[in-house]
């Protein structure tokens, strides 16, 4: 199998900050990543540069095996990438559907195809007779949801979760987690930035660390939560 993602050596600056330091990595199709580390890591410098919102300083970003460093990010999209964002930033007058819909029209132009495509992707993101809600009376988890229906109904084959799970209770954080292991088994690939680890342990079959824009640790869940330069970083006692 060859791989979705591959992100080489890439570097991202702003001003004297160091952002990404020859970061790397690679993601096979279907598969479920975790994405972690400190404030300030680099981890939606990273999104940014794998969704086209910036151009890395060097390096590349390849998918499935073609090279689209250089690509904005609508193209991006219509080729499968779809990413929530860290601040949830629905249109808050708008119903949930006309929501969705705004993100089914980016791949089709037919408004019955893309109502029917956003009332699926609703569906599959856990909202369903929420419909015609106005997205600033959803709740907070409604609004993540929100968020997930968005980016679903763009037909992704990867997407980027930036804190899907942050402020919510530990039982929301439960049923999101589900919902999201279901939309993986539809064979989406997922890449989940969480600070909340009752998500990624629960979601995330490997898991990266990133700390001051480099690749500290990378493996199996249970490994890197227990690897000294992880731990090290989240205590901030720093490395090296
Ligand atoms: N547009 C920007 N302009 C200037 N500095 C930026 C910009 N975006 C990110 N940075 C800086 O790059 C570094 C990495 O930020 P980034 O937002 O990627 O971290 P993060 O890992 O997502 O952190 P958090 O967990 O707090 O969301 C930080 O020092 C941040 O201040
Ligand atoms: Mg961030």
């Amino acid at each position: 199998m060859k791989p979705l993602l591959e992100v080489v050596n890439v570097y991202k600056r702003f001003g004297g900050v160091v952002a990404l330091k020859g970061v790397s990595l690679t993601v096979m199709p279907g598969e479920r990543v975790g994405l972690i580390g400190p404030n300030g890591a680099g981890k939606t410098t990273l999104f940014n540069v794998i969704s086209g919102i910036y151009q890395p300083d060097e390096g590349k970003v390849i998918y499935r095996g073609v090279d689209i460093t250089k690509w904005p990010p609508h193209k991006r999209s219509r080729a499968g990438i779809a990413r929530t964002f860290q601040i949830v930033r629905p249109l808050a007058n708008m119903s949930v559907l006309d929501n969705v819909t705004v993100g089914a029209l980016m791949k089709r132009s037919d408004i019955e195809e893309a109502r029917k495509i956003a009332y699926e992707a609703i569906r599959i993101a856990g909202l369903e007779g929420k419909e015609d809600v106005l997205a600033k009376d959803l709740n907070l988890v409604e609004k993540k949801r929100l968020e997930l229906a968005r980016a679903l109904a763009t037909d992704p084959q990867l997407l980027l979760l930036d804190e899907i799970a942050a402020g919510l209770r530990p039982r929301e954080v439960d049923s999101l987690v589900d919902t999201l292991l279901n939309v993986s088994r539809r064979g989406i690939t997922i890449i989940m930035v969480e600070h909340v680890m009752r998500a990624v342990m629960n979601f995330a079959e490997r898991i990266i660390v990133l700390h001051f824009g480099e690749k500290i640790a990378e493996g199996d869940p249970r490994e890197v939560a227990n690897n000294k330069l992880v731990v090290e970083a989240y205590l901030g006692i720093g490395v090296g």
